[in-house]
């Protein structure tokens, strides 16, 4: 990994081809948009692997063929079609095949663990969560208290940063959940905050919870993918998470759960049932009583979306053979080396039109890939329509954020050196 970096293309050039992952990004479809540009959206929407279309035909061909045998005859069988992800969910999130399950969508997977995993008893009622929080966690959180007949305004903590500007820090989090300890039943945070990129300690922010007599879940949408997860070793209780942002399984892929051993393996855990939550030997007796499967696959309800989940399939085998600490390793450097180029680039100049500033954490392991440019002065949504004009995908977040995600597997150097280029024209970084 290179120390120090160069402010000439002829350098970003060169970091390509040293690029160990450089291969993979045959791998990928680009939108005709982003051929003069660079496709820096995997953050929202991931591209779609080549591999893709190739396994949709193969479905398609075993439906067409076999119809309802296809559930056994099938290439890849439907009826065990979900088992294929948890070896490669459980490498990706640092569990153990069995507490990882592809199912449902993200915001349907949050209410299930909330079914499991909000137990309030007497005094024992709070949820402590991010004041910005994604609206759908938001959401979720408000509906379930409401099944309670809670006011959540009442029940509901939500954490704000201490001063304007500054992140949550672990220590603020861990205070809160501390000073609420008799109170709390539940803390719910994402890994990655969608606005701001920070990336939140898992570990000790769960550690705090247990003390305090409280589960602790995790949304990780902008987290799977794009960080190092340890979720068994970090005794984390439930995560959820989706599979069209970095693990880019396509628009509404199926989502994703893990659900610690300790509570998978416990058939007392309340859920939400379903056949497919099932014993796989009894599941078509169509009789008798519910026995669910042991692990994660115990919290599923219904048959596997097997068109909700080719993408995934495609993408995941592209993740296992560049291997995780390389991928990493090139997150980290892409990130440092756009913040390199835009605090070396975007220097003070009056003809510049816009005032930025990088609002995500910019210590390792307090970030994934993306960065968050805040605009100043209300003039964001201008700034997105000069780069998109010039071929970058980027989006807006409201109020004032552009995100910008350079991801490992299909992302060039050169793309980071032009897109810097490109925004110094206009911009001053404070
Ligand atoms: C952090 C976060 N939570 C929840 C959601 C909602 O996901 P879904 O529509 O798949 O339920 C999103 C979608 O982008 C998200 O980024």
């Amino acid at each position: 990994m290179p120390t120090k970096f160069l402010i000439t293309r002829s350098y970003a050039q060169q970091l390509d081809k040293e690029d160990p992952l450089a291969a993979y990004r045959k791998e990928f479809l680009f939108p005709q948009q982003s051929t003069s540009g660079a496709y820096f959206c995997g953050h929202s929407l991931g591209l779609q692997p080549k591999k893709t279309k190739e396994l949709f035909m193969q479905e398609l061909e075993d439906w067409e063929h076999w119809a309802v045998e296809g559930h056994w005859k099938a290439k890849n069988p439907w009826l065990t079609y979900h088992q294929s992800f948890a070896k490669p969910l459980s490498v990706l999130t640092g569990a153990y095949p069995d507490e990882v399950v592809a199912m449902n969508s993200l915001t349907a997977n949050l209410h299930f663990m909330f079914a499991s995993f909000y137990r309030p008893t007497g005094k024992k009622i709070k949820i402590i969560t991010e004041a910005w929080n994604f609206p759908s966690d938001r959401f979720a959180l408000e509906s379930l208290v409401k099944l309670y007949g809670y006011d959540p305004k009442k029940v509901i903590i939500e954490l704000k940063p201490a001063k304007k500007d500054a992140y949550l820090s672990t220590d603020e989090i861990c205070a809160v959940i501390q000073k609420n300890k008799d109170s709390v039943a539940l803390v719910m945070m994402s890994g990655v905050n969608y606005y701001t990129g920070q990336a939140y300690d898992m570990s000790r922010i769960t550690q705090a919870a247990h003390l305090a007599g409280a589960f602790a879940g995790f949304d990780l949408a902008h987290a799977i993918g794009n960080m190092p997860l340890q979720l068994h070793d970090w005794k984390v209780d439930f995560a959820v998470w989706c599979s069209y942002k970095y693990l880019n399984g396509g628009p509404g892929a199926v989502g994703g759960a893990f659900i610690h051993q300790q509570h998978g393996h416990d058939k007392t855990t309340p859920r939400m049932a379903g056949w497919w939550g099932h014993d796989q030997d009894t599941r078509f007796n169509l009789k008798g009583s519910y026995k669910p499967v042991s692990g994660a696959a115990g919290f599923q309800v219904s048959n596997a979306p097997v068109f909700n989940m080719i993408g995934l399939k495609a993408s995941l085998d592209l993740y296992m053979q560049a291997g995780l600490p390389a991928i990493n390793k090139k997150r980290k450097v892409m990130f440092d080396y756009m913040l390199f180029l835009l605090k070396a680039l975007c220097t003070p100049d009056q003809k510049k039109k816009f005032v930025v500033k990088i609002i995500t954490p910019v210590t390792a392991n307090e970030h994934g890939a993306m960065v968050s440019i805040r605009v100043e002065k209300d003039m964001g949504k201008e700034l997105v329509d000069i780069l998109t004009k010039k071929g970058f995908v980027v989006d807006w977040r409201e109020p004032d954020v552009i995100r910008v995600a350079a991801v490992p597997l299909y992302n060039k150097y050169e793309e980071i050196y032009l897109f810097a280029l490109e925004l110094s024209k206009h911009t001053v970084l404070l």
